[in-house]
């Protein structure tokens, strides 16, 4: 990143792209490997979240106590993992974006083969995220056909390279193959991620999770939300460069980058969401908001031997239709139905109802469908008749058709 008025706009930018990133640090056994730790500091420094992945020989170069120190998480080197038993799956779906720097002509040989015998080579095979490679090795090296015929493969596939330097090389050697600037890669970096963010700057205000209600100190009336498909898609948003807000009832973690607001009962969801949804250019009613809560909560645990013939129940304030019926204009709304039998019928109902743009809507009753799973399959409605059917995939990939739908709307309200 360079200095002067130009640079200072450039490093803003940067900053921008990088503020809340996952980074993947992918780092190989090169001489260069010491300068990673720079393009760690320099990436954490931006805000970005980075968990450096070196390569068992890599460690022969720089320790990972160096790396653990600097970065966001400690450094990983293993495929097997006692605590994470799948930490390629987990990294690659995290990743907003896998770095790799320094790269060496081996791993170049190995990542074009899809050779996935270390964590680096996992990640990289199970992720859809972009990926940056930043080649160094010795000059003769660099110029052999099979390094170029790697370098090539990898670039058809979307790979973003960017080119070692000429200079003085380890054994006095002169020539290209020095690795680029750590200011350099960090640019490019930061170029990758800007370039994905269409949503930039769009401030998101998603809900998820399922609510707990109260009944007395220790029981409630709650659902079977996870929360799942509302953090995939506040993770989504803010690796597309949203500024996002996540009001959530969910034990999941908040993804990186994202202002999280921790809520229980349909009430805190009400006043969180009030509270914010004025500066919101979309909301997301992701959250499954109980529409029936006790109406009074015992002050103490309600005892087996008193009895308990029934729960008075009083409905609650719905969040979304209140902001359907009170929104500013240009602001999207979307909801969410969960149904079983007609689905869509009843959420076009719903989506007339309640005044907003998009309805998603998916068939709790299917197989691998809705509250509790890893994957879903909906169909989203537009205000003005559009429908498009999504069939049973990931969430993370449910949660990129949402945003697609709702990037659209936001183009042509
Ligand atoms: N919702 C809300 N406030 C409530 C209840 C629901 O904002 N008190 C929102 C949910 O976040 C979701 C949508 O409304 O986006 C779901 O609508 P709702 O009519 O509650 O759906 P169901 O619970 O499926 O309704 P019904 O039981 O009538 O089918």
């Amino acid at each position: 990143m360079s200095s002067g008025p130009d640079g200072e706009v450039g490093a803003r930018a940067d900053r921008a792209a990088l503020e809340g990133a996952f980074v993947v640090l992918g780092v190989t056994a090169g001489i260069a490997a010491y300068k990673a730790v720079e393009i760690c500091r320099s990436l954490v420094d931006a805000g970005a979240h980075v968990v450096p992945v070196l390569t068992p020989a890599a460690t022969r170069f720089v320790g990972t106590v160096t790396f653990s120190a600097l970065a966001s998480e400690p450094a990983r080197t293993e495929l097997f993992d006692p605590h994470d038993p799948i930490p390629h799956t987990h990294l690659a779906q995290a990743a907003d974006l896998v770095l790799v720097a320094p790269a060496t002509a081996n791993f170049l040989a190995e990542y074009a083969a899809g050779i996935a015998r270390d964590l680096l080579g996992a990640t990289l095979l199970a992720t859809t995220a972009p990926v940056v490679v930043c080649p160094a090795m010795h000059a003769g090296m660099w110029r052999h056909a099979s390094v170029e015929e790697n370098l090539a493969t990898l670039v058809r596939r979307g790979v973003v390279v960017v080119p070692p330097e000429s200079g003085r090389l380890a054994g006095g050697d002169q020539g290209p193959g020095r690795l680029a600037d750590p200011a350099v890669i960090v640019a490019a970096a930061a170029a990758v991620l800007g370039a994905k963010a269409e949503l930039a700057g769009v401030r998101f205000l998603i809900t998820a999770g399922g609510t707990r209600e109260p009944i007395d100190p220790v029981r409630y009336l709650g659902n079977r939300s996870s929360g799942r498909q509302g953090h995939a898609i506040a993770q989504e948003a803010r690796r597309r460069g949203a500024v996002v807000t996540l009001v959530s009832s969910s034990a999941l973690a908040p993804p990186p980058g994202v202002e999280f607001v921790p809520v229980e009962t349909a009430a805190e969801f009400a006043r969180e969401v009030f509270a914010r949804a004025n500066d919101a250019d979309v909301v997301v009613m992701a959250a499954a908001v109980a529409d029936f809560r006790p109406k009074t909560v015992a002050p103490t645990k309600l005892k087996k031997a008193d009895g308990l013939a029934e729960i008075e129940l009083e409905p609650t304030e719905d969040v979304l239709a209140a902001l359907g019926s009170r929104r500013r204009p240009g602001q999207v709304l979307v909801g969410f139905a969960a149904e079983t039998g007609d689905a869509v019928a009843s959420a076009s109902s719903k989506l007339a109802a309640k005044g907003v743009d998009l309805i998603v809507v998916n068939d709790v009753s299917a197989p691998g469908v809705g509250f509790g799973h890893e994957t879903n399959a909906v169909t989203i409605l537009e205000a003005g008749g559009g429908r498009i059917d999504v069939p049973l995939a990931p969430k993370p990939t449910i949660a990129a058709a949402v945003l697609d739908a709702v990037a659209h709307r936001l183009q042509r309200p």
